[in-house]
């Protein structure tokens, strides 16, 4: 496995092997890597000559600095994980190797997606987001990208961003991987107590409480029915929301002829963490 911390050692060995007609497979990452990254370091492997992953903690996707500076950093562990699994390149730059002098986002329109949602609670981060995006699609030129459903709406965004930059990557999304108790995996997930690891099941149960409802009863009913879990529990809901899968628009009731999605967000403590289920 190869490690790259400059961007021009990695474009000139891809070139390299981009001249041998090798497809590229790319995952990027923020780092503190779970065996759901590691499925879709797997998924990347299995379909394409070369995996390249990439280890970076964007500042300018997060909205609150504390979460910035508590983000778990794990890095001899996760490439320890890399090279068990088969990744063949890690890139690893600094944030001046990424965004020189100036760290701020482009800004974005992706037709009121970002506007939904994660959109409304955390100012800034799509843009964020696809600004990083970009520029690794830019520097790694891969033929797939993998992305987790867990988060769903980034999965979107990055889809539109595709279309609109008109970068010549497919994207695809990844089914969410989850504890045994159904908790989705998710690097902050090393941040929670013990206490509060018994307490956060409550998320996926009453997510799938709530699809099962939404073949019976109201829309109101569910939502009421998923505040008052919430509100009986130590763990704070951010929103609860039924919505389209395509624009992330909230629905007003449910066709099971449309694809819909239930998206949930809730803090534990100083935790945030979020989950979606398909009805
Ligand atoms: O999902 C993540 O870990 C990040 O948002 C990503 C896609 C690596 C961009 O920083």
């Amino acid at each position: 496995m190869q490690v790259f911390e400059k961007k021009s050692a990695l474009i000139h060995c891809l070139s390299l092997l981009k001249g041998k007609n090798k497809q590229v497979g790319f995952v990027p990452t923020m780092g503190a890597l779970h065996k759901g990254h590691q499925s879709l370091v797997l998924k990347s492997i299995e379909n394409n000559d070369i995996t390249v992953v990439s280890i970076f903690v964007n500042p300018t996707q997060f909205n609150n600095v504390d979460d910035l500076k508590k983000y778990p950093k794990t890095l001899k562990k996760d490439l320890e994980l890399l090279e068990n699994s088969g990744c063949d390149i890690v890139f690893i730059p600094s944030v001046e190797e990424i965004y020189a002098k100036t760290v701020v986002s482009k800004i974005y329109s992706f037709d009121g997606i970002e506007n939904q949602m994660e959109g409304k609670f955390r100012k800034g981060h799509f843009d964020g987001v696809a600004t990083i995006v970009q520029t690794l699609f830019e520097i790694i030129e891969p033929t797939n990208a993998y992305f987790g459903e867990k988060d769903f709406q980034q999965l979107q965004i990055v889809k539109k961003l595709v279309e609109k930059e008109e970068l010549p990557t497919k994207v695809i999304g990844c089914p969410i991987y989850r504890e045994k108790d159904g908790l989705a995996m998710s690097s902050r997930n090393i941040r929670l107590s013990n206490e509060q690891r018994l307490e956060v099941p409550l998320i996926y149960k009453t997510l799938k409480k709530a699809i099962e409802f939404a073949k019976t009863k109201s829309i109101k009913d569910i939502y009421d029915f998923v505040q008052n879990e919430f509100d009986a529990s130590s763990l704070k809901l951010e929103y609860f929301t039924i919505a389209e899968e395509s624009t992330l628009k909230e629905v007003s009731e449910i066709n099971f002829n449309e694809k819909n999605r239930a998206f949930i967000a809730v803090n534990v403590g100083q935790i945030r963490l979020i989950d979606n289920l398909s009805l």
